[in-house]
């Protein structure tokens, strides 16, 4: 379909990108309100330290598993990554950026642990609040 005639269409729902999926969470300007409405959209270091302690707090709260301790130590989520490959334009990467990469692509937590969709979106609403401690 072409542009004009999709542009024509947008009100009939028309999308180049093919039918919303609900289940997609999406970027902050998709409507995650719906999916998330109790999350705040700009989210803090005291707001997203739950989040962490209760997924990576068993590795990451103290212990230096991973040579971490991002999920207590508002300095260390702020720290650059040891693991994860920097990013082009943002480098290196912080271990908060790393965080979110490594739940996304699942290789944290270690072992078949999901983190619940609403707390990965809490840390990922960390990063695009700009890792603000508040
Ligand atoms: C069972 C222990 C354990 C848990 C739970 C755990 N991690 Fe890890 N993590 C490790 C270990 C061990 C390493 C170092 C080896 C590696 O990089 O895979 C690590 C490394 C990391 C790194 C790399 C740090 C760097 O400097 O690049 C990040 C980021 C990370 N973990 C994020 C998380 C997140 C986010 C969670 C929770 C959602 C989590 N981890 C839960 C054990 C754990």
């Amino acid at each position: 379909m072409t542009l004009r005639a999709c542009a024509f269409l947008l009100l009939a729902g028309c999308s180049v990108d093919g039918p919303v999926d609900a289940t997609d969470v999406g970027s902050p300007d998709t409507a995650v309100g719906d999916v998330f409405g109790g999350l705040p959209e700009r989210v803090t270091w005291a707001e997203v330290q739950p989040a962490y302690l209760r997924n990576c707090g068993g590795c990451h709260g103290g212990q230096g598993r991973g040579g971490t301790d991002f999920a207590t130590v508002y300095e260390d989520a702020l720290a650059d990554s040891d693991s994860c490959a920097p990013d082009h334009l943002l480098r290196p990467l912080r271990v908060a950026s790393c965080a979110v990469e490594r739940v996304d692509a699942g290789t944290m937590p270690p072992g078949d642990v999901v983190v619940p969709e609403a707390d990965a979106e809490l840390m990922r609403r960390f990063l695009s609040s700009g890792l603000a401690f508040e």
